[in-house]
């Protein structure tokens, strides 16, 4: 898991990464520098009160920073200041850098988002559409967070406790082998034993959380996508209380996962106590008291800053499993991301306008969801020429609306293949972003303006007349204009604040607006009454030759003039040809 998210770094992050580790390494030499000097201070100090001859160690040390001839009181001056210079001149650069790590790691996290999303967007429709959309949410954002501020940043940090206690204990044998040795074997075996249980624990508690907050959050979406089949069954509270039952769950995780950092430290506050004690008993018993003390002052000294970062790696590694576990879902997400076919990039001048319809050629094509082991679309090959108006009727549940997906490269066929002007349709809309239209089954909606709706942010360029007479085209004009604020009214979430029949004939406005050559219609009529849906035919009849238009209907009255009509059963073509050889 570790190794997945550095994975999402590229190579020169990984590099600054590397660089900023080993400078944060390169202070902890400072701090264990300042140590050392502390207790060097105080052993002078109990020698020099007590006015005795110091040992070699500390007359060497006194030679070594000229400071011979200097009374002993300045002595201590000297090396108190130098000493306190260390420890803060440490202190403030850590900080300095923990903030620079913090913030290449939130900067990281946005741009790794941002990545994920554009591949996850990339995917074929069917891969959307087999997850919930909370899933999708958490995965692109926390999950992503989770893996780089959560699971690197713990990793860093765990890193560099791990090097600053390997230091300072390495400079501790220096003083006495054998209390460094023990005391290692303390701590190393207390913190081993702790941490193996705790590790999994913070583990399975984040990944467990994770699940039961986005059960929680698809149960709120639910209940009020559901609101009035709910209402008239009665049936509110039932989602209340499933809600609540989920909660609770995740309720009982999030607290381990709180709890676990105060059990660390609790263990912590009782382990240093109990070894203070001891270390200090049995230096009473082995030395004079002078020793014994100046010995203890080192390794109090010492304490000071190992216990603090005990306590740090110990949370770092709480927080690290617990990132692994809740960054799951992202790498699941990832790992399931198919890389796409490379497209032929020298072949495609992107923004070329069309000059007349297209036509649409498919061969031998089959299509599976991925979920489902039947073929939804089976062998179908047909053609549809420049400007023809081709229709596709049959029962409902028989892969219609799939095949119109294939069409436009939303859906890859599982084989066969799919040209619109000769190219797959992929290539074809790289090259031609103006040259389809599509209105789907279910028309959605941003919540933003009427115009943003139209040109969905992206063609800038549509003037204003362009876009009124569109609208005058599928005959929402004198609505759009009797709204207060017009083309820049809101219209909601998911357009609630329009009709059904109204938001179809945005719909179709929004399929008019880059004036495409060739539209894909799935029933643009079905919530339209008899003089709007005959407008509609009528608007179709009338760019009739100009745009290829394929178009679903249940209702016959739509296709009756149409050039072809394609029945389908069961993914299969059954019958074609003109309405009155059909029907
Ligand atoms: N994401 C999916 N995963 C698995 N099966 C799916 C998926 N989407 C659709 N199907 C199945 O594919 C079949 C064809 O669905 P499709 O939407 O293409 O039918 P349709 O002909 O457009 O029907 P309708 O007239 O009701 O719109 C259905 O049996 C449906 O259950
Ligand atoms: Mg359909």
């Amino acid at each position: 898991m570790l190794r997945k998210s550095f994975a999402l770094l590229s190579k020169r992050d990984k590099k600054i990464m590397l660089l900023i580790s080993l400078i944060q390494l390169s202070l902890t030499v400072l701090d264990v520098l300042s140590i050392a000097l502390i207790g060097i201070i105080v052993s002078l100090s109990l020698f020099g009160i007590q006015a005795r001859e110091l040992p070699s160690y500390l007359n060497e040390f006194i030679e070594a920073f000229g400071l011979v001839n200097v009374s002993f009181q300045m002595q201590i001056a000297i090396l108190s200041i130098v000493a306190g210079i260390l420890l803060v001149g440490k202190t403030l650069s850590s900080a300095v850098i923990n903030k620079r790590i913090l913030t290449f790691l939130e900067e990281k996290t946005a741009q790794v988002m941002s990545d994920v999303l554009r591949q996850v967007i990339n995917q074929p429709y069917d891969y959307l559409k087999s997850r919930s959309p909370a899933d999708i949410v958490y995965s692109l954002t926390r999950g992503v967070s989770a893996a780089l501020s959560g699971v690197i940043g713990s990793a860093s940090i765990v890193f560099a406790e791990v090097f600053l206690l390997a230091v300072i204990f390495c400079s501790l044998l220096f003083f006495d082998p054998f209390i460094t040795i023990v005391s290692l074997l303390y701590f190393g075996t207390l913190g081993f034993v702790q941490s193996r249980k705790w590790n999994n624990l913070s583990e399975d508690s984040g990944s467990k959380s994770v699940r039961s907050l986005l059960l929680s959050e698809t149960q709120i979406l639910n209940t009020f996508a559901l609101y009035r089949e709910l209402w008239v069954k009665n049936a509110s509270e039932i989602q209340v209380s499933n809600f609540l039952d989920t909660r609770m769950k995740l309720a009982k995780h999030e607290a381990r996962l709180r709890f676990l950092p105060y059990v660390s430290k609790y263990s912590l506050e009782i382990s240093l106590v109990v070894g203070a004690l001891l270390l200090t008993a049995s230096q009473f018993l082995q030395r004079d008291a002078l020793g014994a003390i100046s010995i203890l002052s080192v390794f109090l000294a010492a304490a000071t800053r190992i216990s603090p970062s005990i306590l740090r790696l110990q949370q770092g590694l709480i927080s690290l499993r617990s990132s692994i576990g809740q960054s799951k879902i992202t790498f699941r997400m990832i790992d399931s991301i198919k890389p796409r076919p490379k497209l032929d990039m020298d072949y495609v001048f992107a923004g070329e306008q069309l000059l007349e319809a297209c036509s649409l050629i498919l061969k031998d094509v089959t299509f599976k969801y991925q979920d489902s082991d039947q073929n939804v679309v089976n062998e179908i090959s047909l053609r549809i020429e420049k400007g023809e108006f081709f229709s596709l009727a049959g029962p409902s549940g028989n892969g219609k609306s799939t095949l119109l997906d294939l069409m436009m490269g939303a859906l890859q066929p599982s084989s066969g293949q799919i040209q619109i002007n000769g190219l797959i349709p992929e290539l074809f809309i790289k090259k031609f972003p103006y040259g389809i239209g599509y209105v789907a089954q279910e028309s959605t909606f941003m919540n933003v303006s009427i115009r943003e709706n139209l040109t969905l942010g992206v063609y800038d360029s549509v003037s204003d007349d362009e876009i009124w007479s569109v609208l005058e085209m599928v005959g929402l004009r004198d609505t759009v204009l009797s709204l207060p604020l017009k083309l820049e009214t809101v219209v909601g979430e998911r357009g609630q604040s329009l009709s059904t029949g109204q938001k179809q004939r945005l719909s179709f406005s929004r399929a008019l607006i880059t004036n495409p050559k060739i539209l894909f219609l799935d029933e643009p009529t079905s919530s339209l009454d008899k003089d709007s849906e005959l407008s509609i035919a009528q608007l179709i009849k009338s760019i009739k030759g100009q745009v290829t238009v394929v178009m679903i209907a249940h209702r016959l009255e739509t296709i009756k003039d149409a050039d072809t009509i394609a029945y389908i059963e069961n993914g299969v073509i059954t019958r074609q040809g003109k309405f009155s050889e059909i029907f």
